[in-house]
């Protein structure tokens, strides 16, 4: 019988941390100790590592780029972390629970999270300059983390909640939600996918299959997310929850309800799957995280 997809991300996931934990000493050898510290507080506390594990998982399928991909999944990660330090600080969703710890900001200081995002972000860049894709692999995570991606992302989220209009908060469209989850979500997830494969020196067609692919689990694992804070165990999930309602967030779990929500997420994982059938390879796993992503608990 093969092995419980969980279990299977689980132990990936240890692997992972262990190996983060080393290259991370390495790096930050020098560095000031409470900076490096607050980074292995974000950096190791656990994090179900889906983005490094998608970076994998699509350089698999060709057989090939394991070190660029090893490389480019240690990147994802770091810059993954750094928004969600930077994503709980006061100014933005002020949470103080994350991966099961005290957030950076409440276990430090304000200044020192802002600093240990900084940092972090800066590493991923490090870990890719040294691959023999780098340029590819820096300008595809690039674009996803920035304006037009993640941190585009994030604005248009605080900006749904009202805070930036005098006049407060828009009601949300579909459209509307659409954006931000591909772009403060989406963005990261797909660029995992599509690093695994330029990490394997994958045909475009390949390339924009495995991005397809990743655009709609990126959806999916939002809404999931969504999902969770209305229905999850904060001590199983690790941060609180309750708090996208009350902060005026644009969800679809407040556009549709919960049961709308779950539809939406089960179609955009059949979605998220079609793309898989043009790719070469055993493609066995990346469908086994699509179904995962739809019933995750945690
Ligand atoms: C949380 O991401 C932020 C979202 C984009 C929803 P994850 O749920 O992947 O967080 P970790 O890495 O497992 O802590
Ligand atoms: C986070 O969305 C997206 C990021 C880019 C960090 P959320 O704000 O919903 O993530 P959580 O719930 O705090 O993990
Ligand atoms: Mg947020
Ligand atoms: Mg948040
Ligand atoms: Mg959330």
């Amino acid at each position: 019988m093969t092995e419980p997809f969980a279990i299977r991300l689980q132990s990936f996931a240890d692997a992972f941390s262990q190996d983060l934990r080393a290259r991370l000493a390495e790096l930050l050898s020098g560095a000031p100790e409470r900076l490096a510290d607050a980074v292995n507080h974000a950096a190791l506390a656990g994090g179900k590592r889906i983005r490094p594990f998608l970076v994998r998982e699509s350089a698999r399928l060709f057989e090939s780029g394991e070190d660029d991909a090893r490389a480019a999944a240690f990147a994802v990660e770091c810059l993954h972390t750094y928004s969600l330090v930077h994503d709980d600080l006061p100014a933005m969703d002020d949470d103080d629970m994350r991966r099961g710890r005290p957030t950076v900001h409440v276990a430090y200081d304000e200044a020192t999270a802002i600093l240990a995002g900084d940092c972090l972000l800066t590493l991923a860049f490090e870990f890719l300059a040294a691959t023999h894709h780098a340029g590819g692999l820096t300008g595809t995570l690039a674009r996803a983390a920035g304006g037009t991606g993640m941190v585009g992302g994030q604005l248009f989220d605080l900006a749904a909640e009202g805070r930036f209009e005098a006049g407060g908060k828009v009601p949300d469209t579909e459209t509307t939600i659409r954006r931000i989850q591909a772009m403060k979500t989406g963005a990261l997830i797909a660029a995992s996918c599509e690093m695994g494969a330029i990490a394997a020196g994958a045909q475009e067609s390949h390339r924009q299959s495995l991005a397809a692919y990743g655009r709609e689990i990126g959806l999916a694992f939002q809404i999931a997310d969504d999902l969770l804070d209305t229905h999850g165990d904060a001590a199983r999930i690790g941060k609180a929850v309750g708090k996208d309602a009350a902060a005026g967030k644009a969800t679809f779990v407040g556009l549709l309800g919960t049961d709308g929500a779950r539809d939406l997420l089960a179609s955009t994982v059949e979605a998220a799957k079609a793309n898989l059938g043009a790719l070469p390879g055993d493609t066995q796993t990346l469908q086994a995280l699509a179904d995962y992503i739809a019933t995750r608990d945690h």
